[in-house]
């Protein structure tokens, strides 16, 4: 869906994207082959993750396409937003760790055995810290019309939009995927 969404709006434009929380790269990969001429930026923490995304490799679908560009950095940190100029990102783009640990037990052994823990889960007691992060670094970085995009807890969408609206954003919109249950939330400020 955060795919569907950047492509439709970008279409012909070659956008500056940045995926926070980027593991394998699969998002900042899919907008760079759709997107021709974007730049693509992903930041993740994990080294095994980092080595996955920088050593995909496609055939080039056009001569503009470039490769995303990845970079180890904790997106938690007080310092993280300032690894970039101020206002150097069109889009900011994630799907970050959101589990909650008291969930662990809903979920299929087919996640639970192969994902680590560190992709998936946050403390009960502090679910948003993810989106905090990311509504701090985006009030930082993205350009005056810039757009956002976060794949969220179908069972906190009200608290994750309360998180951006907080942030100052005033364009926040929670949306359904295929099935029907809240996963994207678009912010942006008017
Ligand atoms: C749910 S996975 C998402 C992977 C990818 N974006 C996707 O959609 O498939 C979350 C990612 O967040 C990363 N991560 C966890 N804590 C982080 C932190 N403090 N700073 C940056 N990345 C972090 C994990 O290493 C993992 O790759």
């Amino acid at each position: 869906m955060i795919v569907e969404v950047i492509v439709s709006r970008f279409e012909g434009r070659g956008p500056r994207i940045l995926d926070l929380c980027t593991g394998s790269g699969c998002i900042a990969w899919s907008l760079a082959l759709e997107l021709p001429g974007a730049e693509l930026v992903g930041v993740d923490i994990s080294d095994d993750a980092l080595k996955i995304a920088s050593t995909q490799t496609f055939s080039s679908p056009s001569d503009a396409f470039l490769a995303p560009s990845f970079v180890k950095e904790d997106i938690l940190s007080d310092d993280f937003p300032s690894v970039f100029p101020p206002a150097s990102f069109d889009v900011i783009v994630s799907n970050p760790p959101y589990i909650m640990e008291s969930q662990k037990k809903d979920m299929d052994r087919n996640v639970l055995d192969f994902e680590p823990g560190l992709a998936l889960f946050v403390p009960d007691s502090d679910p948003m810290v993810f989106y905090r992060a990311i509504a701090r670094a985006a009030a930082r970085l993205l350009r005056p019309g810039g757009l956002g995009a976060v794949e969220i807890n179908e069972d906190l969408g009200r608290e994750t939009l309360s998180v951006f609206t907080d942030a100052g954003f005033t364009n926040v919109s929670l949306h359904s995927d295929f099935l029907g249950k809240p996963r994207l939330i678009l912010f942006s400020e008017e």
